[in-house]
């Protein structure tokens, strides 16, 4: 039995996730903001690469089923309806709607991950749903990616944390299973940490959400197993 974590999308090569259950992690903020539109009632969020492919997506579309949502340098981008704060997700502004998000990191790390089957989302706000069923996923095939989203392509301390407290869960009273390096020490990385809030707090993620005012966010993203949605990617669309 194997799981394997990757800190960014950037190690992974074309097919290495055909066919593997795959869990997704950018909690600060993109599946954050996907976990809590989702429970606030929306019909389905759809990540886009960019912000050009979230306002192409949505070229066509009737307005009023639609939010484009999203940041650049976590800030809402310009004409969007909404930014990535997952407090902004609220029934008002998302229910019966398909959000078209694009953020800077989650969301290219959730289009990367497409060949998994099921690829699952993850976040704190959905941990104990989101843990139990990557380990139903693992205890039938016996393997699991991780994938981290990071940031800007480098290792991201809030996802890694995420991922080791996943690892753990996942691989409890399951023998003899095998950890990739980041795996490992994911899972040492966890074991270190205070708790979500400690972990969060100290990321430069944190740090840079608290220098443009979007510090709560923070504290709202630790705050664990507010929801017991599981977010499930599958034809271009999340849906609950
Ligand atoms: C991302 O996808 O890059 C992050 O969610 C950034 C953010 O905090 O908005």
């Amino acid at each position: 039995m194997k799981i394997d974590v990757y800190f960014t999308p950037l190690g992974l090569n074309a097919g290495d996730l055909a066919g593997r259950g795959v869990v997704v992690i950018d909690v600060l903020r993109a599946t954050s903001s996907i976990v809590t539109a989702l429970s606030a009632g929306a019909k389905a969020v759809v990540p886009a690469a960019t912000s050009e492919e979230a306002v192409r997506l949505t070229a066509n579309l009737e307005k009023d089923g639609i939010v484009l949502a999203g940041e650049r340098r976590m800030v809402k981008i310009e004409g969007f309806g909404l930014g990535n704060s997952p407090r902004e997700m609220t029934p008002a502004a998302v229910a019966g709607k398909t959000v078209y998000l694009a953020t800077t990191n989650g969301t290219p790390a959730l289009v990367a991950a497409q060949g998994g089957d099921p690829v699952l989302v993850a976040a704190a706000l959905n941990f104990t749903a989101a843990a139990e069923r990557a380990r139903a996923v693992f205890a039938e095939r016996g393997d699991l990616v991780i994938m981290c989203a990071g940031r800007e392509k480098q290792f991201a301390l809030e996802d890694a944390y995420t991922a080791g407290r996943l690892v753990k869960a996942v691989k409890k009273g399951a023998r003899k299973v095998t950890l990739n390096d980041a795996a490992q020490v994911s899972l040492d990385l966890a074991g270190q940490q205070g708790g979500w809030e400690d972990a969060f707090d100290a990321s430069d993620a944190a740090r840079q959400l608290i220098d443009v005012g979007l510090g709560d966010d923070v504290a709202y993203c630790a705050h664990p197993d507010r929801f017991t949605v599981v977010p499930v990617y599958a034809d271009r669309r999340i849906t609950a």
